[in-house]
């Protein structure tokens, strides 16, 4: 049988709502009150109702995490990171995958927030519409972004945080590196254009074409699944002989493409070379490993969710804060230079030896107050396979 508040109370001969406050540590009781009420709640082996309680303070002690396709390695990584931050400030986590259905998001959302969580990290599927940002921010849930894009300036985020990858300069490094290859006839497999991160790589990419000089390389938004990729790499590259080169959206989606590659008879990176974005662990065991884009994925997880546990801390009233985490190229197997191909250099070019993207700046992005960069060296890292 459940023991209730009701018989702890009624055990020690005091109010529920005396033995509720002692159980809480309130003020106003008397410590040899408080203590007698504690032993007993211990003798019968009384556990705090967790939902009666967060109907009295109002929290539940609880984090959602809303990722977008629990099939992507990505956000295994970053749920670790959110969730040890979590368990360290003994908050519950509940995750919750929205299979990039932005109507699922919308139910989740709604779900968390009459569950009185006390804040939400989300990978969003979709933009939000200003109404629902609206209904979000009045019931006073503080969230957390994974993905928003920093370069748009009408981004429809208004209200909420964010901890990001610098996206705009993993776009730019990846297309750099792909020029000093002398790969020119290029094309940019990816996920969504409302996806923020999305947008971002792909505003990058496309500026390291342009301040080089060279034509503007084909982009094919998509859904960033494996399936979508193949399907994208049997009908943009293995139909296409004439590119060299292939910058996919994420490794997700450059797994997919190395599917139809293979599948094709093509060589990588002898005939098509690529590169990912996000180094999950296994674009180390691809064949080749897989040249990608890191980006701090548990690291990632976890600061989102210490910035929810500071704004829940300062209560309802918090600026947007930003977060934006550094990445860096990491060189494995998968592309390939190539001979004979005349690119102008990056010091013709004016280049900046880096990827060099525009967030080395101010970030230009209305109301958020604090930038946080952490860039690792030069960008670039070598990893043995
Ligand atoms: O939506 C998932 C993608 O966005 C991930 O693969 C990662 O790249 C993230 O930024």
């Amino acid at each position: 049988m459940v023991v209730t508040l009701k018989d702890v109370a009624r055990e020690a001969g005091v109010s529920i709502s005396t033995a509720c406050r002692a159980l809480n540590n309130s003020f106003g009781i008397h410590d040899d009150t408080r203590r007698r009420i504690a032993n007993i709640a211990a003798r019968l082996s009384y556990r705090t109702n967790q939902v009666a309680r967060g109907l009295v303070t109002g929290q539940s002690h609880s984090i959602g995490l809303v990722i977008s396709d629990i099939r992507n390695p990505f956000f295994a990584e970053v749920a670790r990171g959110a969730e040890d931050a979590a368990f360290h400030a003994g908050r519950d986590l509940v995750l919750c995958n929205s299979d990039l259905d932005p109507e699922k998001q919308m139910r989740y959302l709604e779900w968390l927030v009459a569950k009185r969580i006390d804040g939400i990290v989300m990978n969003s599927v979709a933009p939000l519409a200003p109404a629902q940002q609206d209904q979000l921010w009045a019931a006073g849930v503080p969230i957390v972004l994974l993905n928003l894009s920093l370069a748009q300036r009408r981004s429809p985020i208004r209200h909420f945080s964010a901890a990001i990858a610098d996206n705009l300069a993993g776009g730019e490094i990846a297309g750099n590196y792909l020029i000093d290859l002398g790969h020119v006839n290029v094309i940019h497999i990816t996920g969504p254009r409302t996806h923020g991160n999305f947008a971002d790589r792909a505003i990058g990419f496309l500026k390291a074409f342009r301040h080089r000089g060279l034509p503007k390389p084909r982009v094919v938004y998509g859904e960033h699944t494996f399936g979508a990729a193949y399907q994208a790499g049997r009908q943009h590259v293995a139909a296409d002989r004439s590119i060299t080169a292939i910058f996919a959206g994420n490794d997700v989606v450059a797994f997919g493409c190395m599917r139809a590659l293979m599948e094709k008879g093509i060589r990588i990176p002898e005939d098509v070379s690529i590169i990912g974005f996000d180094n999950v662990e296994m674009s180390q065991i691809t064949s080749p490993p897989l040249t990608t884009i890191d980006q701090p994925k548990y690291e990632t997880g976890k600061a989102a969710v210490e910035m929810l546990l500071s704004m829940t801390a300062k209560g309802c009233v918090h600026e947007p804060e930003h977060r934006i985490i550094g990445v860096r190229l990491i060189e494995r197997q998968s592309c390939q230079k190539i001979s004979g191909s005349a690119v102008p250099d990056r010091e013709t070019a004016k280049v900046p030896a880096q990827g060099g993207s525009s967030p080395s700046g101010p970030v230009e992005n209305g109301s958020a107050k604090k930038e946080l960069r952490k860039r690792s060296g030069n960008g670039r890292g070598r990893v043995q396979p």
